[in-house]
């Protein structure tokens, strides 16, 4: 879940930071890479924009953050260079929430406008993408990868019951298996629809999306592929309840 001011990869370029250990996520990015290009020659066939605005939504930070905007603002150059069409000029929104590490964004952000000789304008929405973030009809793609899996909140009948996502009691968690499934699918379907509502307004018409998220081949969360997650839900758990437990003290 991605509480607004709480959570947040971490920061810098330090050993821990998300910089530096977010390998299988620019895996990911680098699958997504000619979906954005074949995004780009069609908007850029069809539209014939002459100013584009391109967003990226849960962008983090490190190298990641800036994959995905970069492949699409080559994408338009080398489409433009190859028919000779007028480059447009391109503006660059990076999104994320406001606990994010956009110091060290902003500083990427620089070298992209200065690579890029035809008009590069970058800049930060913060915010929730789960809320309005950019004015009605001004998007031409937005790309998102690795982040469309966060939910905003837990689902309210697991909170009000106090029943959490993983109990360490493994009699408990087998119980309630299929209301915490279910429960967890219908927040998503949920946020997901509203995600997609919000940004066909903010799209222009005919713009593009590319987004990629985490998920599971099979309703059966005991399948060996995912065993190996356990170990980390049990941490979770545990550094969760410390939270709660720290929250009740101060
Ligand atoms: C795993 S990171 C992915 C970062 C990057 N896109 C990548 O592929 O490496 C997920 C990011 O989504 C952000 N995020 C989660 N929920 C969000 C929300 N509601 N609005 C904006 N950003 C959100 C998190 O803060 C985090 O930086």
């Amino acid at each position: 879940m991605a509480s607004k001011q709480m959570l947040h990869m971490n920061h810098g370029q330090g050993e821990t930071s998300y910089a530096r250990n977010s390998s299988i996520q620019s895996t990911e990015q680098n699958r997504m890479k000619h979906l954005i290009e074949d995004a780009i020659v069609d908007l850029c066939s069809t539209l014939l924009p002459g100013k584009m605005l391109i967003a990226d939504l849960g962008c983090s930070s490190g190298p990641n953050a800036l994959a995905l905007v970069s492949i699409a603002v080559k994408a338009i150059h080398s489409h433009c260079l190859e028919f000779q069409q007028p480059t447009p000029e391109v503006c660059v929104l990076l999104n994320d929430l406001p606990g994010n590490d956009f110091n060290t964004v902003v500083k990427s952000l620089v070298t992209l406008q200065r690579s890029n000789a035809p008009v590069v304008v970058t800049g930060i929405a913060p915010g929730s993408f789960y809320g309005r973030l950019f004015t009605s009809g001004s998007l031409h793609l937005v790309c998102s990868s690795n982040s469309l899996h966060w939910l905003s909140k837990a689902p309210e009948n697991l909170t009000r019951n106090r029943i959490p996502a993983y109990d360490v009691d493994e009699h408990a968690r087998r119980e309630r298996l299929p209301v915490v499934l279910d429960a967890y699918a219908q927040q998503f379907k949920k946020e997901f629809r509203l995600f997609l509502e919000l940004r066909a307004k903010e799209l222009v018409p005919g713009g593009q999306m590319v987004v990629s998220l985490g998920g599971r081949h099979s309703n059966d969360i005991a399948s060996k592929s995912i065993r190996p997650c356990e170990a980390l839900y049990e941490i979770l758990h545990v550094m969760d309840s410390e939270v709660h437990s720290f929250t009740s003290l101060a």
